[in-house]
């Protein structure tokens, strides 16, 4: 795709741009020619404030779930997509760490206290979004393996990873970095991990989507201190995060059957 507009991002909630562009990039796709929306049931991943979620809601015929760690996002999500629904919709986000390693995926599931919750994870979703937080996920295939178990199998179920990817080995020093190491995420370490999950990638594109990016979290803004990116300063000219400059693509990958 050779699009130039340029997105922003700011921790927390992407900039309308940006979804923008993802979402009408997920509409056009088919699948063996059959579009893949619209579609049952789609679970955003890492779903921050919802801002994809609430552009797809007219394109999920059922059920729309958001899961986030930020009790602050799963709030915002609720707030500003559950009046969008239509009667025959559930637009939920949950507050839970499915990627929490110290117990096991169905350890984490029996602690959801609101069993209406626990229920809509374990819906098998049709489609998956992660739209700028995989390269949060300390280890992918972990990640991959829990993202797995949330897919659909009987019939065909999608992963969509939008996000910076980047390609050749990640430098060595990468893996001193206090956060994850795959930020951006590297492409040949994620097929691997693709592949060793039985997931199928089908193809990459948007590869010139320009993004636009402050970071503003203390622990990140270390890593971003050490890989030399410049000083974001606001209008006041103070030091206000690191600013940091990609290209987002959107990776289609789906599980072997
Ligand atoms: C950069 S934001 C992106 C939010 C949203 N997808 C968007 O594009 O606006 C990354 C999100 O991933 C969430 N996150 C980080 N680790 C997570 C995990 N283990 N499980 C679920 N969400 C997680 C963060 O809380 C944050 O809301």
């Amino acid at each position: 795709m050779d699009n130039l507009d340029e997105g922003q991002h700011s921790g927390f909630g992407t900039q309308n741009i940006l979804v923008n562009q993802v979402s009408q990039y997920l509409l056009s796709l088919k699948d063996e020619s059959q579009p893949i929306f619209p579609t049952r049931c789609m679970l955003d991943f890492g779903c921050g404030s919802g801002s994809l979620t609430r552009l797809m809601i007219p394109h999920v015929t059922t059920t729309l779930v958001g899961v986030d760690t930020s009790s602050r996002a799963v709030s915002a999500f609720n707030h500003l997509n559950g009046p969008l629904k239509a009667k025959d919709q559930t637009i939920k986000a949950i507050k839970v760490d499915l990627l929490n390693t110290a117990e096991s995926f169905e350890e984490i599931l029996t602690s959801v206290e609101n069993h209406d919750d626990r229920a809509l994870l374990t819906e098998s979703f049709d489609v998956i979004v992660t739209m700028l937080s995989f390269h949060h996920f300390p280890d992918m295939d972990h990640a991959l393996s829990i993202l797995r178990k949330l897919i659909v199998r009987s019939r065909r179920g999608h992963l969509f990873i939008a996000d910076f990817f980047q390609t050749g080995p990640p430098p060595v020093k990468e893996s001193t970095l206090s956060v994850s190491a795959c930020h951006p995420l590297y492409l040949e370490m994620l097929n691997q991990a693709l592949s060793r999950q039985g997931f199928f990638k089908i193809q990459m594109d948007m590869t010139a989507i320009r993004v636009r990016m402050v970071v503003k979290s203390a622990v990140r803004a270390r890593d971003y201190k050490r890989r030399g990116f410049k000083v974001f300063r606001n209008e006041k000219g103070k030091k206000d995060g690191y600013l940091v400059k990609g290209h987002l693509s959107v990776l289609w990958a789906r599980l072997e059957t």
